[in-house]
């Protein structure tokens, strides 16, 4: 989530919105609110983006808010968009980048049946200090022989 900035105002959650409903439209991006199963407490958002028709590949991202982590609403969150991305949109490989030192973040892609496929060293710059990523995927074959 590295475009995401600090401090986050009203006017970016508008535009984002925004963004989200032209991506939408266009078929480029999928954005989500993640909420409890009863009630609509915005915890977080999960997205399908950079969705490439030809090469069937898209981006999974998501982010939730901090009080939150470590009740499992990533990893939640992340297997119904992968549902989403290999049933609904037949998508072939489903990518997501994290930062090396976000290794929560990689826990929950590996929970997601996701495999390291490479480090992209120094990829991201974040506030003024050079990042390394992984990268991790996961193929149609896998998740359907996963989920039957
Ligand atoms: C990464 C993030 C989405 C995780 O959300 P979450 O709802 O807490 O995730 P979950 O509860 O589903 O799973 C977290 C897992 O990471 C593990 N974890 C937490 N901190 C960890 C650490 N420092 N090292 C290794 N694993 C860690 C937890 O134990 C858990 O794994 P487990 O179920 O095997 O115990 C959240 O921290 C976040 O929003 N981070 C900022 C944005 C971001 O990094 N997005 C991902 C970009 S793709």
């Amino acid at each position: 989530m590295i475009s995401l900035p600090h401090p986050y105002r009203e006017d970016f959650a508008r535009q984002w919105l925004h963004e989200a409903q032209r991506e939408a439209a266009a078929g480029t991006a999928f954005r989500f609110a993640v909420t409890p199963n009863r009630g609509t407490e915005f915890l977080g958002a999960a997205e399908l983006r950079a969705l490439d028709r030809e090469h069937q590949q898209a981006e999974l991202s998501f982010w939730i808010a901090v009080p939150l982590w470590g009740c499992g609403y990533a990893t939640e969150a992340g297997r119904r968009l992968l549902e989403f991305a290999f049933s609904d949109l037949r998508i072939n490989r489903v990518y997501a980048h994290h930062m090396r030192r976000n290794p929560a973040s990689g826990r929950v892609l590996g929970k997601l049946g996701m495999t390291r496929e490479g480090l992209l060293r120094e990829r991201v710059k974040k506030w003024g200090r050079f990042e390394d990523v992984v990268l991790m995927a996961l193929l149609y074959r896998d998740w359907a022989h996963a989920n039957g």
